[in-house]
């Protein structure tokens, strides 16, 4: 998507050659019609997949959720990091460790919330070390219903994440990937390529 690439190269703070920081429009301060514009990008997507209910994890992946779920017209889910005392005890769980925060969370689902019958797209704002996504990806397997694909909003690609969940089998759109980064630099896998690269696979 190049106005979040466009976006990225403006407001991106790259810290290091592994940590982006986008809080001034992804995952602190959130731009709003930027995150509806991803909804509606899932959606053209996955809109043919018949999805029944698009699952993230808490935090930042939220708002991304939201949109595809408005864009998709079904339910979104989030798994939650910590257990609160109204959470019923019949919960799906799996480790995740943080990235960011550098600890491990058990995060869980209802089992309420996600059933054998549903087609689930998983959203989430970073695709990186694929830590979390494989945990949701694990979430949905043991639910029993069927995950159509994962919808990133920034893919970092030259970490491990893509090659881990690719080795489960899942299908994977991102909506910018980057290829390399360090201070004052990003270079973006280019939009049309991963286009013919989704043509040829079809
Ligand atoms: P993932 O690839 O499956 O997403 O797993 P990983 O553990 O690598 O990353 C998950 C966490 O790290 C997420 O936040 C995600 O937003 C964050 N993250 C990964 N790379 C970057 C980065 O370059 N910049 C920023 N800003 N965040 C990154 P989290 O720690 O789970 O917390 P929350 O913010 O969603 O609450």
């Amino acid at each position: 998507m190049k106005e979040l690439e466009e976006r990225i190269r403006r407001e991106g703070a790259i810290l290091s050659e592994t940590v982006l920081k986008v809080d001034s429009f992804l995952n602190h301060q959130v731009d709003t019609e930027l995150a509806l514009t991803t909804g509606r990008e899932f959606a053209r997507v996955f809109g043919g997949d018949k999805i029944t209910k698009v699952l993230t994890i808490e935090a930042s992946g939220i708002q991304f959720a939201m949109a595809a779920g408005i864009a998709l017209g079904v339910p979104f889910v989030y798994a939650k990091k910590k257990k609160a005392v109204t959470q019923s005890d019949k919960v799906y769980v799996a480790p995740v460790h943080s990235f960011t925060r550098g600890e491990t969370y058990q995060v869980s689902v209802d089992q309420r919330y996600l059933n054998a019958g549903d087609r689930v797209l998983i959203v989430d704002d970073f695709l990186a070390t694929g830590a979390a996504l494989v945990g949701l990806v694990d979430i949905v397997r043991e639910s029993g219903a069927e995950l159509v694909g994962v919808g990133c909003i920034i893919e970092k690609s030259f970490q491990e994440g893509r090659g881990l969940l690719e080795a489960k089998g899942v299908r994977i759109h991102s909506l910018a990937r980057i290829a390399a980064m360090r201070p004052g630099e990003v270079h973006f896998i280019e939009e049309t390529g991963t286009r013919q690269l989704e043509e040829e696979r079809a």
